[in-house]
């Protein structure tokens, strides 16, 4: 079956995307100037260029490490079940920890990670989000650092994909089908 063909409208620019990056690591560094390292863990797969703008932009001693989450939808119950594709490779227990999204949707993947990194006693935990669509909240869950807050719009590039395609694009597009 082709894909139904598509365009991609520049919605952020890579410009904009840096600009942000830049106050948001400013933040970060006040929030943690005394931490001794920072573990920066980058949700897999939608949050791998952020990570890797975000950290070159941290001045403060910091570890890297990777988390994927797959979420399944249940119409039955309207709530969704997050699994655990891939953990941590380190221990969190009394380390500072920022975790970085690309985009929150739902939240149900936020918020499942979160409850899963506090059950191991962190001393802090924050979270970031390049992208939040609070429209489409179905959880209470929020980061502590937004990049933009954006409509309820069908959203790739830096990072997010559409069927796979499109993680490369470095700013961030809105999808629209040309009407036929
Ligand atoms: C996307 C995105 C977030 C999550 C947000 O990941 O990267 O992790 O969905 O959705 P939610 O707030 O509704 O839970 P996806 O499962 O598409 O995987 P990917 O990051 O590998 O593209």
């Amino acid at each position: 079956m082709s894909e139904r063909p598509y365009v991609i409208d520049e919605m952020i620019s890579a410009k904009a995307i840096a600009a942000r990056i830049e106050e948001l690591s400013n933040a970060i560094q006040e929030e943690f100037r005394d931490t001794n390292k920072l573990v920066v863990v980058g949700l897999l797969r939608g949050s791998f260029v952020f990570i890797a703008d975000l950290v070159r932009e941290l001045d403060l001693p910091v570890e890297v490490d990777f988390l994927e989450a797959s979420s399944y939808g249940d119409s039955m119950e309207s709530s969704r079940e997050v699994r655990i594709l891939k953990d941590l490779r380190g221990q969190i227990e009394g380390r500072d920890v920022l975790v970085v999204e690309d985009i929150v949707d739902t939240g149900h993947t936020l918020k499942h990670v979160v409850g899963l990194l506090e059950s191991r006693d962190p001393a802090r935990l924050r979270t970031i989000a390049l992208l939040d669509k609070p429209l489409r909240r179905e959880t209470d869950v929020a980061a502590n650092w937004i990049g933009f807050s954006i409509p309820d719009e069908f959203v790739v590039g830096y990072g997010i994909d559409y069927a796979q395609r499109n993680r490369n694009l470095p700013f961030i597009g809105k999808v629209r089908f040309p009407e036929v």
